[in-house]
C-alpha cells in the first residue's frame, strides 16, 4: 500500500491571558529571585483567569489550526487530546473540543493520558492512523492541552504553567515526521495525580533522574540507529521543558553519551537547544503541550528539509525522541502570532492578586 504524504499540516497555539513573573512570586515564598530565575532558569509562568481551562485553551488552538490548514471540519475523521488535566472520568476531553468545532459524525474522538508524553502519544496515534491506511485520506486533529499547578507552596510551585498546541496531521506542509522513534518506559512514582487529589505528589529528585536517564537511552537508540553523526546538522533539539535548567541537566547527561566534552556540549546547548526554550520561559510548563511549544518555536522560520529532534518525556514514565524535518510552509511561520499576540497582551498579576487567586481557586479534578 503506498503511504500517504503525512505529517504536521497546520499549527494553532492557544495561551491564557494572565501571568506571574517569578520576581514577583519568589517574595511570596520567600526565596531568591534568582533561585527561580538562574537555578531553575524560568522567567515567568501563564496563570488561567476564571473561565479558561484547558478545554477552551484546546478549543482556542484547534479552531486556529484548522483556519490555518484551510481544510473542512468535514475532512477531519479523528480528533484526539493529550492531557493531565481531565475535567471528566468518563468523558475526554475531546468531546469538549469536538463540540466547540461543530466536530461530530464518522470521526474517532478520543483522550490520551501519560502526563507530559500524552500529547506526543495523540501525534503518533493519529501519524501512525494516517499511514495505515486506516484513515482513509481523512486528516486528524491533534491537541495537547493542560493546565499546570501545584500545590501553593510545593517546591514545583514556580514551574506552572498552561497553554494548548494545536496540529493538523495531513500533508507535511509544515514538518515531515519520521516514521522512526525511538521510545522507552519505566514504571515510576516520580511525580502523579491520585484520583481526586487536585494537585500532583511529586518527587522531585527521582523526578530529575528519570528525566536525565530516558535522554540517555532515547538518544542511544537514535545513535544505534542512524549513526554518530545523526545529530550533526540539527536545526534544534527541542525537549520537554518542566524548568530550563531541567533541560540543561539533560544535555549535560546526552553529551557524555556522545562523548562531546563540556565545551562542545554547551556550544550545542546553546545554538541548539537554549534559543528554542525561550517561549516556554516565558509560558511555564504546560506538560502535555511543552515539548510542542518547543517545537513550533523551531520550525518558526525554518527551510525546507531542516531537522528537528523532539524529546517528549512524561512522568510516571514514558519518554520517546521524534525526528522531523521542516516542510515548504514551515517559514511562512503563521502561528508565530498566536504566542506573540498572547505575550503582548496579556496581564501581570501582583503578588495579592497571585495569592488571592491561589486561595479562591478550585480545581477540577
Ligand atoms: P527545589 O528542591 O526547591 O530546588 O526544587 P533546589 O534546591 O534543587 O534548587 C534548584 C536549583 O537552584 C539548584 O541548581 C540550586 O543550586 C539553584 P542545580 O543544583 O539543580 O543546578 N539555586 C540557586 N541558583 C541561583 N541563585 C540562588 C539559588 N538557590 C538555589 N540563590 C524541583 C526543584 C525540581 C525539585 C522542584 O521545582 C519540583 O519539584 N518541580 C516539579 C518536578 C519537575 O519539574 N521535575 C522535572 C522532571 S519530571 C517532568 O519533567 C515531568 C513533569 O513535567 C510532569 C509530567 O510529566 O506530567 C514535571
Amino acid at each position: 500500500m503506498t503511504q500517504p504524504p503525512t505529517g504536521i499540516a497546520s499549527i494553532g497555539l492557544a495561551f491564557p491571558s494572565q501571568a506571574i513573573r517569578m520576581e514577583t512570586l519568589a517574595p511570596l515564598r520567600g526565596v531568591d529571585p534568582d533561585k527561580l530565575r538562574i537555578g531553575l532558569g524560568c522567567r515567568e509562568m501563564a496563570i488561567c483567569p476564571e473561565g479558561t481551562d484547558a478545554a477552551s485553551l484546546a478549543s482556542i488552538a484547534a479552531a486556529r489550526a484548522i483556519e490555518r490548514w484551510g481544510g473542512l471540519t468535514n475532512d477531519i475523521g479523528l480528533i484526539v487530546v493529550g492531557t493531565e488535566t481531565a475535567k471528566d472520568m468518563s468523558r475526554p476531553l475531546s468531546a469538549y473540543v469536538a463540540e466547540s468545532l461543530g466536530l461530530a459524525g464518522a470521526v474517532r474522538s478520543y483522550e490520551v493520558k501519560h502526563a507530559c508524553y500524552g500529547g506526543t502519544v495523540a501525534l503518533r496515534n493519529a501519524l501512525e492512523w494516517r499511514l495505515s491506511g486506516a484513515a482513509r485520506g481523512k486528516a486528524a486533529l491533534v491537541v495537547a492541552a493542560d493546565v499546570a499547578l501545584y500545590a501553593p507552596e510545593d517546591p514545583g510551585e514556580a514551574t506552572q504553567g498552561a497553554g494548548a498546541v494545536a496540529m493538523i496531521i495531513d500533508t507535511p506542509d509544515i514538518a515531515r515526521v519520521s516514521l522512526d522513534s525511538y521510545a522507552w518506559s519505566e514504571p515510576v512514582f516520580d511525580f502523579w495525580r491520585p484520583v481526586g487529589e487536585a494537585y500532583p505528589r511529586v518527587d522531585g529528585k527521582l523526578s530529575l533522574d528519570c528525566y536525565v536517564r530516558a535522554t540517555e537511552r532515547c538518544f542511544a537508540q537514535l545513535v544505534e540507529a542512524e549513526g554518530a553523526k545523526a545529530l550533526d546538522g540539527l536545526r534544534a533539539a527541542c525537549f520537554h521543558v518542566p524548568f530550563p535548567k531541567m533541560v540543561r541537566k539533560a544535555t549535560t547527561r546526552l553529551g557524555e553519551l556522545m562523548d562531546w566534552g563540556p565545551d562542545a556540549t554547551q556550544a550545542f546547548h546553546d545554538a541548539r537547544v537554549e534559543p528554542y526554550m525561550r517561549w516556554n520561559q516565558h509560558v511555564g510548563n504546560a506538560y502535555t503541550a511543552s515539548l510542542w511549544v518547543s517545537v513550533s518555536s523551531a520550525l518558526a522560520g525554518a527551510e525546507d528539509g531542516e531537522r528537528i529532534a523532539a524529546f517528549s518525556y512524561g512522568s510516571g514514565f514514558g519518554a520517546e525522541l521524534l525526528m522531523l524535518e521542516a516542510g515548504p510552509k514551515a517559514r511562512a511561520s503563521a502561528w508565530v502570532s498566536d504566542y506573540e499576540e498572547a505575550i503582548a497582551k496579556r496581564t501581570q498579576l501582583d503578588g495579592a492578586a497571585y495569592l488571592a487567586y491561589r486561595a479562591s481557586y478550585v480545581p477540577a479534578h
